[in-house]
């Protein structure tokens, strides 16, 4: 079964274009595909009825929005409805686990592809004063101002709907002092953004990236910059890498035209 989102009221268009697509590429008999709507409340409802609450972190641990219980640092409240963003992936689990062991109180951080706003609303209750969540998808922006009502982190989370490309990265990183970065990206949408992504921590700060299989490793390692930061931990889990690096002292006379990524 596939879930699609789809913003027309009336996706039969869709539906026919969908068994083109397939009636072209595939021997699937199209008449066997059916298709239902559901509404994102139902999507909601269904996440409520059958997530268990989850220990994602050694500090936090991820429930159903509808759980009920007192208000809790330790406790992520979520409801992603179509957006992307539970622990239920690896490269979200990831993150989350290598989150609890680098956010520090205080810290002002970036989160680019936000979807449910699962990390940067667990920065938040980990301690992280602001949290700028970068998301190109509307709807994924809507769960994740839910979200972080949910946990009352709306003072610290900023949801910002923009497409987050290597020139808003370089502006970014020549306005404002960034301790850390978490950036969970499919590889078509990380790997172009890599370079920038590198440069935007402070020195000392942090760069958490994931969403690459293990086999497209040499080409994100080629495109990093190793002599901008120092690793400090990696892991693959069910093929999907995810890594911690801090950023190096820069050299003062690094020439900007040189920069990788810009
Ligand atoms: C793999 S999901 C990660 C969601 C969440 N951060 C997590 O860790 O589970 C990637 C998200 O990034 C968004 N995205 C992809 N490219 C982007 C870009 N250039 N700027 C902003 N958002 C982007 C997608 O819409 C999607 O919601």
């Amino acid at each position: 079964m596939a879930l699609l989102a789809c913003h027309d009221p009336d996706p039969r268009e869709l539906v026919a274009d969908l068994r083109a697509a397939v009636r072209a590429s595939t021997s699937l008999g199209v008449e066997s595909i059916e298709w239902s709507q559901i509404s994102e409340s139902e999507i909601d409802e269904a996440w409520q009825r059958d997530v268990r609450p989850f220990q994602a972190s050694p500090r936090l641990r991820v429930v159903p929005s509808n759980s009920v219980g007192p208000r809790d640092p330790s406790v992520l409240r979520l409801s992603p409805s179509l957006a992307f963003g539970t622990p239920s992936h690896p490269t979200t689990r990831s993150c989350l686990e290598l989150l609890d062991s680098c956010v520090q109180p205080g810290e002002r951080l970036v989160d680019v592809g936000t979807g449910s706003g699962i990390l940067a609303i667990a920065a938040a209750l980990l301690g992280a004063a602001h949290i700028e969540a970068y998301e190109a998808d509307r709807s994924a922006c809507r769960a994740a101002i839910r979200n972080r009502a949910l946990n009352h982190v709306e003072s610290r989370v900023e949801v910002i709907e923009a497409r987050v490309t290597p020139e808003s990265l370089r502006k970014l990183s020549d306005s404002d002092r960034i301790d850390g970065v978490s950036a969970n990206l499919e590889p078509a949408a990380l790997l172009p953004l890599i370079g920038s992504l590198a440069r935007l921590p402070r020195p000392g700060g942090w760069i958490l990236l994931s969403g690459v299989p293990r086999a497209e490793l040499p080409t994100l390692r080629e495109s990093l910059g190793s002599e901008l930061l120092d690793p400090v931990t990696e892991r693959v889990v069910d093929g999907w890498w995810t890594g911690l690096w801090v950023s190096r002292p820069r050299s003062p006379r690094e020439p900007e035209a040189d920069r990788p990524g810009h």
